[in-house]
């Protein structure tokens, strides 16, 4: 997958680009995920310091090498700036299938930047990389997340009650899925 590539692709939308991130986005990956509202359905607490950004970013770039995570910045196409990030997880060449994840600084929420940028990815994830499927592991109270998974075609396919266990309260997760055929009907039907 993406063989011999040093970095992940460019991906140009209307308003963002999605890019491969870099150490000068540090401060911006602080300011996403510091905000607990970011984190609020996430599984892990928000970030304390600018060294939990850096620590992410080092991870971001041990698990490109090892091609079973690609984190891509969104990143205003005006400024460059990183409000949010875009991922492929847990990526399996074997089954063809990955997770798909996003978040977006809480400033720039409600502006349908996210919407506007998956189906580039989709179509990245289904093309260009060959997958088969996508799914999404989300926390049922995220109303904004399920949106966007609708929008895009995903359908609940499951319902995990006390999946996890987040600061010593139970979190249940309801599990999408997108199928590249139901995608490419989806296209071709738009
Ligand atoms: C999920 C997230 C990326 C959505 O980004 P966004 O760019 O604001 O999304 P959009 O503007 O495209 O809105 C998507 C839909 O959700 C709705 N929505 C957005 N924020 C909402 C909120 N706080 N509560 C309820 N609905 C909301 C919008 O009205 C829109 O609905 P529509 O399609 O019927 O018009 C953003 O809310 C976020 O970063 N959340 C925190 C991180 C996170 O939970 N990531 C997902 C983990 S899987």
């Amino acid at each position: 997958m993406l063989e011999g590539a040093t970095r992940l692709p460019t991906i140009e939308i209307d308003r963002t680009r999605l890019r491969w991130l870099a150490a000068d986005d540090v401060p911006s990956l602080f300011a996403i995920f510091g905000d607990p509202e970011v984190s609020r359905y996430r599984l892990r607490p928000p970030f304390h310091s600018l060294a939990d950004a850096e620590e992410m970013l080092r991870r971001v770039h041990e698990l490109f090498a090892e091609r079973t995570l690609f984190q891509w910045g969104i990143a205003l196409r005006d400024s460059d700036e990183v409000v949010g990030t875009a991922t492929l997880l847990s990526i399996s060449p074997e089954h063809a299938r990955a997770e798909l994840g996003f978040a977006l600084r809480r400033d720039h929420w409600r502006q349908g930047l996210v919407g506007e940028a998956m189906p580039a990815l989709l179509q990245f994830a289904f093309r260009t990389l060959g997958l088969g499927r996508l799914e999404a592991d989300v926390d049922p109270r995220n109303t904004a997340s399920i949106r966007v998974l609708e929008r895009l075609g995903f359908r609940q396919e499951g319902f995990l009650r006390q999946r996890y266990r987040v600061g010593g309260e139970w979190q249940d997760a309801a599990i999408y899925g997108l199928l590249r055929s139901e995608w490419e009907k989806g296209r071709a039907a738009s």
